[in-house]
């Protein structure tokens, strides 16, 4: 019988903003919560679906490449179903990735320049692909080009959207509107955009635009737009943003003919505007996110300033990935708000005045 590998992915909330929303003037802004996925990403749902291909097919060893959350759930989907993994990082990786990878087993090899370099990266990957070639170890990387039937489990993201969001506004606003006008993805290698243009294929109502969000330090599918090209050139990555820092073709090209295809529009933005959105995010809406969580949100703020979504409108941003991942980050946005060492005999008079002080 076939065997379905899972620990509860999918499903994930999808909540309304209750401050950044309003503050931006607009009514329908929603956040799908990715970071409740078991491993605290949407990559839960290309392992769930790669690893059920790899129990199906017998295969007993894999050998990935990762960013991080790739390799955090592997680690842990590995460990559960007796499959032994490999995982090559760069040494830049957050430290929650890393423990998380570890901490289920996984042979971690971090390997200098992998992943800002794309002559390194593209080195590796070419390596890889000839030893699983030769061997019974699958390469599991989350990307169509090399996992297309695990990119697929995350098309299901989409289907959800649709009946979430058709569900809420129907009790919002007694179904006046349905449909979603626009969903903003944060890209690295293109294959989670990809994968939410496919979704909604496959989803009822009306199709939304759907936007890529990169770093401008990473900007291989913005670049190509912006020129108006179809072919995608590889870069030498500078954004520190973990996750989105893919510097050749992975998906790329798809991602863009897909953008093309679908309408939306691609954005461009600097690391600093993806903290900010990442600090919005956690003080306004109390959503613990990892930095490429919040690019969707910070691509967003760019579409506002420029007058490209209505006051109206159905905005959905994906948070991709948890807070737990990368403490560095969060650590940054808790400078802000220091705590306080005292005796306890002290608290009452600190305490007092505190219910009057607003945000
Ligand atoms: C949290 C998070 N968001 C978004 C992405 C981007 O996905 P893709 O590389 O498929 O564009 C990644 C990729 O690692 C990620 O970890």
């Amino acid at each position: 019988m076939a065997q379905r590998a899972t620990l509860g992915e999918g499903n994930t909330p999808l909540i309304p903003s209750v401050s950044i929303g309003p503050k931006l003037g607009l009514k329908n802004l929603y956040f799908k919560l990715e970071n409740c996925n078991p491993t605290g990403s949407y990559k839960d749902r290309f392992i769930a679906a790669e690893i059920t291909r790899l129990l199906n097919e017998r295969v007993t060893a894999c050998v990935a490449t990762s960013s991080g959350n790739t390799g955090a759930s592997l680690a842990s989907y590995c460990a559960r179903y007796g499959i032994r993994c490999s995982i090559i990082v760069s040494p830049e990786t957050p430290p929650g990735k890393l423990v998380q990878m570890r901490a289920h087993g996984a042979r971690l090899f971090l390997v200098k320049h992998f992943i800002a370099s794309a002559e390194v990266t593209s080195k590796v990957l070419a390596t890889l692909e000839r030893l699983s070639g030769e061997r019974n170890l699958a390469l599991v990387v989350s990307a169509y080009r090399y996992c297309p039937e695990g990119m697929r489990g995350v098309e299901s993201i989409s289907t959800e959207l649709a009946e979430q969001l058709s569900e809420q506004l129907s009790e919002r606003l007694s179904g006046q509107r349905g449909g979603i006008d626009h969903v903003f993805v944060p890209v690295g290698g293109g294959g989670l955009f990809t994968a939410v243009c496919r979704g909604f294929e496959h989803a009822p109502g009306p199709r939304p635009k759907v936007h890529v969000v990169q770093p401008r330090g990473c900007p291989t599918v913005v670049d190509a737009f912006e020129r108006g090209v179809d072919v995608v050139r590889a870069v030498e990555s500078t954004t520190k943003i973990s996750g989105l820092s893919v510097p050749f073709d992975a998906d790329a090209t798809l991602a863009l003919n897909t953008l093309r295809k679908n309408g939306g529009h691609a954005f461009g933005v600097e690391d600093e505007e993806v903290y900010e959105a990442q600090r919005l995010m956690l003080a306004e809406e109390g959503i613990y996110c990892e930095p490429a969580g919040a690019t969707a949100l910070a691509g967003l703020r760019r579409a506002v300033a420029k007058e490209m979504v209505q006051r109206d409108d159905t905005i959905v941003c994906p948070v991709t990935g948890h807070g737990f991942k990368d403490p560095e980050s969060i650590g940054k946005a808790a400078e802000k708000y220091p705590e306080v060492l005292l005796q306890a005999s002290e608290l009452e008079e600190k305490l007092v005045g505190l219910e009057i002080s607003g945000r």
